[in-house]
């Protein structure tokens, strides 16, 4: 009997428990020996615990370390922070992992296959912002502070390095801003410089590339780029850029990968606008099961998943909605689970 694999599930939010269904659907049919423990968090954990992330849910990942999890709504007031960045940091989550790749052809980007790595701990996101009150306004003045660190940057650009390495890239583009935020962004650009001389001159070509400049090489010609590194909030507005080009938000898996666990997510959030509606495409959670099955190294199974994607959208010529098709969450789902079982 094959080993069976202790994994975290979490539902989540909106279309959530929907994508996740259809998800659990694929991956059964898959045989993916997933023990799935089922925990709650977003909306749904303050609703039944009075809490976005519950301690059971942080005990549940912390021993299986592996989850797979639906978007989570943070509720607007009540002081909540996003449970997305807490689950990051408790779990020093510092790695986010955005593939994307073209799969329905003929778009207006055609054989898009890149990667964004986005640093996911640090700069601008570790939420040391206050106002300053003038006269009667409290809210007159608005700061931020953004913290790198050298560490921090080096975990990130090493595994973003062996990542790319790994898996047969050939080149990294350093993503900064290190000509106006010189000491916040230039920390990151000058620590990639150094590893890649000491490390990684002779594995894999590296460039440099100014955001605001490589916003714009990306919609002019995306190919020029392979695997894209950056800063957290570079890397949160880039990952999104970049799934534009495969069709959006719908076909753009992630992975959270950390010291102590890794989190697989769809992109794209709780799309509260259709949620309950039937209409939402379960792709992106279910590229990011394929990330998590390459993860835990059922690469036949994941390469089976993938596969199975590509022939409903353009062989059965299945697809939802947001891919210009008629099908709902539940045909869609049907077809690609009798492709995955009869080829
Ligand atoms: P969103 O990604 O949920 O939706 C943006 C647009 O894309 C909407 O029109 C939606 O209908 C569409 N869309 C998204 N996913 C889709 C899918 N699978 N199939 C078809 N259409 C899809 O972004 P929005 O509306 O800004 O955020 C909604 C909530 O999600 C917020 O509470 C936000 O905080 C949360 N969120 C959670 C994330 C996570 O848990 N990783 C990531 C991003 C947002």
């Amino acid at each position: 009997m094959s080993m069976r694999i202790p994994a975290t599930l979490i539902p989540g939010d909106g279309i959530g428990p929907e994508i996740v269904d259809a998800t659990l659907a694929a991956l059964d049919a898959l045989d993916a020996p997933f023990d799935w423990d089922r925990q709650i968090a977003g909306l749904g954990g303050v609703k039944l615990a009075g809490d976005p992330l519950p301690q059971a849910t942080l005990d549940s990942i912390r021993r299986t370390r592996l989850a797979l999890k639906g978007p989570l709504e943070t509720p607007s007031g009540g002081g909540y922070r996003s449970s997305n960045v807490r689950l990051r940091e408790e779990f020093k989550l510092y790695a986010n992992l955005r593939p994307s790749l073209t799969i329905i052809p003929g778009g207006r980007y055609d054989k898009i296959d890149l990667v964004v790595v986005r640093e996911n701990l640090e700069g601008l996101y570790t939420g040391y912002e206050h106002f300053i009150q003038i006269d009667n306004d409290p809210h007159a003045v608005a700061m931020a502070t953004g913290v790198n660190t050298r560490q921090g940057g080096r975990r990130l650009i090493e595994f973003a390095f062996e990542h790319a390495i790994a898996t047969g890239r050939k080149k990294v583009t350093i993503v900064h801003k290190a000509n106006i935020m010189k000491a916040l962004t230039g920390i990151f650009l000058e620590t990639a410089q150094e590893m890649y001389e000491r490390k990684y001159k002779d594995r894999i070509l590296m460039d440099t590339v100014i955001i605001d400049a490589c916003a714009m090489k990306l919609v002019l010609n995306p190919w020029q780029f392979d695997v894209l590194v950056t800063t957290n909030l570079f890397g949160d507005i880039l990952s999104d850029l970049v799934a534009g080009l495969i069709g959006g938000l719908g076909m753009a898996p992630g992975a959270n990968i950390g010291a102590d666990a890794a989190i697989f997510e769809a992109v794209h959030g709780s799309a509260p606008d259709i949620a309950g509606k039937g209409m939402a495409n379960p792709i992106a959670l279910m590229l990011a099961a394929a990330m998590m099955l390459d993860h835990v190294k059922l690469t036949d199974k994941a390469t089976r998943l993938r596969k199975a994607i590509d022939d409903t959208l353009n062989i059965d010529k299945v697809r939802t909605g947001d891919l210009g098709g008629s099908a709902g969450t539940t045909a869609f789902t049907q077809a690609l689970v009798n492709r995955i079982k009869n080829g």
